[in-house]
């Protein structure tokens, strides 16, 4: 609900509250944030102006920029902080005064048309405050849009050139933000390739934090989704862009927090020609009282009004590529999909290989015609014997690149991103195709249409796997505009090839997880977390992501017994374990698995369908434990809850375990159930020679073909307790010490793991 009274505006959610005015000097300015509070005379919520700081520099009798929460701000009239909207004409005047003109209610919702926007509905409501600038003739607009139900504030900007001449935007956040306090904690998600959303907390007590991409997409250096942290308070935000992205979050003397978050300005700058607009992307603003509540508000939003709803039940993916990487052909895909099938797998996807000569990464990006040598028969009659099996077919591509060696660019040398004849920077063997070119937007579009078309695939990985380098377009005049220019590119690409086809699903990747944000998820319905998939890694990797992003977003997958990036050898049970919270997949050679493995496959896989809804549609919370050698994750919907409890390293001994499940009812009973599991042979060594009833060999041939059909069920643990009671903590069956055996011991070892199923017991309190 929005009200305008007098000169302040009053945005209420469902549980928050956001409101600003209009002060005497025509600026607008921020008086509050938080939780919901009943509408009233903001005067408490003003700064009484009766002294002055001393270093004030003045705009009026004891008013200062620099100590004013504003709403917007400039530089050049006394505001020393960063800014967010800094404007010149070709003489470099800089100088800027803007003043609001108007504030009112829109009759429809604007949203920026050249990037995605989630999804309206009739309880969302938006205002607009207009603002002139004294010394240039623009008109800007500041855009507030109200999610009630979902708690959620979007920002976003318009700026229109009013004038006879070209205007040059320098920078134009999405969102400002000045809050009267400090003493936040930072929370961010950083990383690199294969250690991504690694969460860092930075406590500001002065100066700038500055969190941003500089490499063409919301990169895995730095995710833009950013939570603000105290003990009573918490703000969330994160753009709809994938882009360069810049959050700062400064600190004043004063005592106030100011938070800019946008496209990055270091790497922007746009001529707006005369009568021309530019709209920034949109930002999302939400506030809590704990950190869950910021999560779970983020949660909801981007499941209800981003992601695309999914064309059908999320698959259960089959990806061939850490099991093959380039080395497959006709024969392999089938053996492996008739393995999926069998174990219950939904769709097969076909990795990076199946087009043009490529057999390594150094070739044929760009070409979209079948590599005959892997599929003499043809790629269509490989995904008809897939099809035939009963699962869904999916390809991979990666439409924004370019490979030297490739039919595409000997065509189109021109289509390459950088100045022509200089040397221009490659990754992972790969140039940069220029999307800015409209050439260049209507051949993806083109190819990758008709490939869906085609070969009619259920579904698109979109792969895009190297920073952007050589920004440089022969079709624009200020190169600035590149990475924003691309951007836009890319939103018209993808919405101009998967509008029309809503029934193709789509999965995001770059590189895992260099491109996961609310952008790309405005158009996918998941995205390839990243290319670690090791379990233990994945801990960290999947709960940095899945503090910004639902669990449904997040594609994971069980690889390989060693994990091809860590050598790390880890149960399947425990691979398993880790991949389920969020959508799953399969990525390992099938044919290398033995037969319990796959029928623990395939349990796995039984067991995954029925808890799906509540994985997918839950609310997930990762719940604090006291050993720093366990993770504990929950997700919980309506009547039930699954809890994953993992190890680390394993040690003699281990202090006695609790298991605590959050936020169930109080009063009600529930049931507390183990997953079984099945653990392989050649987890116990030596052990097994005192267990078996003859002589045998713990590393010979017979033990290792009896491993084949032979397993070991993990200790099972059942119990009933109160809501109350969980809360506070069960105890958990033993952990092995190797000084006896009972069929309830938890046989975990290193990384060992355990999910645990708590359902409410009808009738009883
Ligand atoms: C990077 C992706 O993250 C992988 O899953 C795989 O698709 C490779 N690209 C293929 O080149």
């Amino acid at each position: 609900m929005i009200e305008i009274k007098d000169k302040t505006v009053y945005c209420q959610t469902q549980n928050t509250s956001y409101w600003f005015g209009i002060n005497d000097y025509q600026h607008p300015v921020h008086y509050y944030f938080g939780p919901k509070i009943p509408l009233q005379d903001v005067a408490p919520l003003q700064r009484d102006h009766v002294v002055a700081y001393g270093s004030s520099v003045e705009l009026g009798y004891l008013y200062s920029l620099d100590q004013e929460a504003l709403e917007i701000s400039f530089s050049g009239k006394g505001d020393f902080r960063e800014v967010a909207y800094e404007i010149s004409d070709l003489k470099q005047d800089a100088l800027s005064h803007l003043r609001v003109t108007k504030v009112f209610l829109n009759d429809h919702i604007d949203f920026p048309k050249a990037f995605f926007y989630p999804r309206i509905t009739d309880s969302v409501q938006q205002v607009v405050v207009q603002l002139v600038d004294d010394y240039h003739p623009i008109r800007l607009e500041l855009f507030y849009t109200v999610y009630e139900e979902e708690d959620v504030i979007l920002r976003h900007q318009r700026i229109i050139n009013e004038g006879a001449d070209i205007v040059l935007i320098n920078r134009l956040m999405s969102l400002q933000l000045d809050l009267n306090e400090q003493g936040f904690e930072v929370i961010t998600a950083n990383g690199t390739w294969g250690r991504e959303a690694q969460l860092t907390k930075d406590r500001i007590n002065s100066g700038t934090l500055i969190h941003q991409s500089r490499t063409g997409a919301s990169s895995n250096l730095s995710n833009p989704g950013l939570i603000l942290k105290k003990p009573q308070i918490c703000y969330g935000f994160n753009l709809i862009y994938s882009g360069n992205h810049y959050n700062s979050v400064s600190v004043n003397y004063d005592g106030s927090t100011r938070v800019l978050s946008g496209i990055n300005p270091q790497t922007f700058s746009w001529n707006l020609k005369p009568q021309e607009s530019f709209e920034t992307p949109l930002a999302i603003c939400t506030t809590g009282h704990t950190e869950a509540q910021v999560s779970n508000h983020f949660h909801q939003f981007i499941k209800n009004r981003i992601v695309p709803t999914a064309p059908f039940p999320k698959p259960i993916t089959y990806n061939h590529w850490e099991g093959t990487f380039f080395d497959y052909n006709h024969k392999k895909l089938i053996s492996f999909a008739k393995k999926a099938k069998e174990c219950g797998m939904d769709l097969f996807v076909i990795d990076d290989g199946w087009f043009g000569k490529r057999d390594q990464d150094n070739c044929s990006l760009g070409d979209y015609f079948e590599n005959t040598n892997k599929f003499p028969q043809g790629l269509k009659n490989t995904i008809q014997q897939i099809r035939d099996l009963g699962l869904k077919v999916g390809l991979w591509v990666e439409p924004e690149m370019i490979s030297e060696d490739s039919e595409c660019y000997r065509q189109h040398p021109h289509w390459v991103v950088g100045k022509p004849n200089h040397l221009r920077a490659k990754g992972r063997n790969q140039w940069i195709l220029d999307l800015c070119q409209t050439e260049v937007q209507d051949y993806i579009v083109d190819h990758v249409g008709r490939l869906i078309d085609e070969y009619q695939v259920d579904y698109i990985k979109w792969d895009m796997n190297r920073h952007h380098s050589d920004q440089f377009s022969c079709v624009l005049e200020n190169q600035k505009e590149f990475d924003v220019r691309f951007q836009m590119a890319l939103v018209s690409i993808l919405r101009r090839i998967f509008i029309e086809r809503k029934h193709v699903f789509l999965e995001m990747c770059s590189s895992g997880g260099n491109r996961f944000d609310l952008g790309m998820l405005s158009v996918a319905q998941q995205i390839w977390t990243s290319d670690n998939t090791d379990a233990m890694d994945r801990l960290k990797i999947q709960e940095g992501t899945a503090l910004f992003y639902p669990l449904s977003v997040l594609s994971n997958h069980v690889s390989g017994k060693i994990n091809t990036q860590t050598l790390r050898k880890t149960s399947l049970s425990t691979r398993f374990n880790v991949a389920c919270f969020g959508a799953l997949g399969y990525e390992l050679d099938l044919n290398l698995c033995s037969k319990v493995e796959l029928d623990e496959i395939k349990e796995q896989i039984e067991f995954y369908k029925k808890v799906q809804e509540l994985i997918l549609k839950g609310d997930f919370m990762v719940t604090e434990t006291d050993n720093p050698n366990r993770v504990c994750w929950q997700v919980k919907n309506g009547k039930q809850a699954l809890v994953g409890y993992f190890g680390k390293m394993n040690s003699g001994l281990q202090p006695r375990e609790k298991l605590r499940v959050l936020d169930l009812e109080s009063q009600t009973m529930y049931s507390i159930e183990s997953k079984p599991q099945r653990l392989m042979l050649d987890q116990f060594g030596e052990l097994l020679k005192h267990v078996a009833k003859f002589p045998i060999h713990p590393y010979g041939s017979i033990m290792n073909l009896l491993s084949h059909y032979k397993t070991i069920q993990d200790g099972v643990f059942k119990t009933s307790a109160s809501g109350a009671l969980l809360a506070q903590g069960i105890v958990l069956n033993d952990l092995y010490l190797g000084t006896g055996y009972h069929e309830s011991i938890r046989l975990w070892g290193d990384f060992g793991s355990t999910l645990y199923v708590v359902k409410e017991i009808e009738n009883e309190t």
